[in-house]
């Protein structure tokens, strides 16, 4: 599965699985645009990127902030010229009910995590329009499909990205865009060492997030990037609007079953 010649945009991909996607995009030779608004890891994963031979740019962007996502897509086209995928990784993880969720943190996690989405897509299309195609992949959850206790904003938002995938990918057929979802169960990433960091004894959570999945562990970064990355490239040219789980078979056991040996 190769990426020569072609230009990826990876949003929140200066960690976790965003930059696992970085990672293979390049190493398949892909020129690879890092849009992210933490400046020490973004530098640090283009840096790592063209050490080791790859083609590599890091934006500084807030992807809740349209004007500076077209600003650094632009800028993209600029450096690369055509631009043919985009990957969106960006997100947030905070915690509330529908009490306890205020204004506040309403607004901060949709905006990043689905306005976020729709403000990467829109400044990209034109260029994915101009090039006579392309493919969109948003990374949602397992929480679009199911939910938790006390998330009521970011399980809206990733119930959010379907809608967007879905109607996206309706749009935009015309042109040769796919515009698909990957929907991930519990990764080994930078967010979850940080909600991890939340409970009094953060193994515990970890053991647990190993135990609910039925293949028995959490998945690592490049095991989502990889669905990632077929979905970007053409190897997976005839699907468009598809959620794709990526969860360790997470989601489809029954509830209250324990895992047996
Ligand atoms: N880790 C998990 O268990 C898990 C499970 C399901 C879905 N997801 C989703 O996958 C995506 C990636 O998660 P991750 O675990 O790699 O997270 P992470 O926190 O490890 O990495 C997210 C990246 O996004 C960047 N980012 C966050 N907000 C941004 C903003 N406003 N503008 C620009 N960059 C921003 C961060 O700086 C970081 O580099 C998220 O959308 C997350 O909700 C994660």
């Amino acid at each position: 599965m190769r990426f020569d010649e072609k230009t990826v945009i990876v949003t929140g991909g200066a960690l976790g699985i965003g930059k696992a996607a970085c990672e293979i995009f390049a190493e398949r030779g892909a020129s690879v645009a890092i849009f992210d608004w933490d400046e020490k890891a973004g530098n640090e994963t283009c840096d790592e990127i063209v050490k080791k031979g790859g083609r590599a740019i890091y934006e500084k962007v807030n992807v809740a902030d349209y004007e500076a996502v077209k600003r650094a897509v632009e800028k993209t086209h600029e450096t690369f010229g055509a631009i043919n995928s985009l990957a969106v990784s960006a997100g947030i993880q905070r915690y509330g009910t529908a009490l306890s969720t205020d204004d506040a943190q309403w607004e901060e996690v949709l905006n990043v995590n689905l306005k976020g989405a729709w403000n990467a897509a829109k400044a990209v299309i034109p260029f994915l329009q101009e090039a006579g195609g392309g493919s969109i992949v948003n990374v949602s959850s397992v929480q679009a499909l199911a939910s938790q206790q006390n998330v009521l904003a970011y399980t809206i938002s990733k119930h959010g990205l379907l809608g967007l995938t879905r109607s996206m990918a309706m749009d935009f057929a015309k042109d040769n865009i796919r515009v698909n979802c990957v929907c991930p169960g519990t990764v080994d990433t930078p967010m979850l060492k940080w909600a991890a960091s939340l409970d009094p004894n953060p193994q515990s959570v970890y053991d647990a997030c190993n135990q609910m999945h039925p293949l028995g562990r959490i998945a690592q970064p490049r095991e989502i990037a990889e669905v990632v990355a077929f979905l970007a490239h053409e190897s997976s040219s005839f699907v468009t609007g598809a959620i794709w789980t990526v969860d360790g078979g997470l989601l489809t056991q029954i509830g209250g079953v324990p895992r047996t040996e």
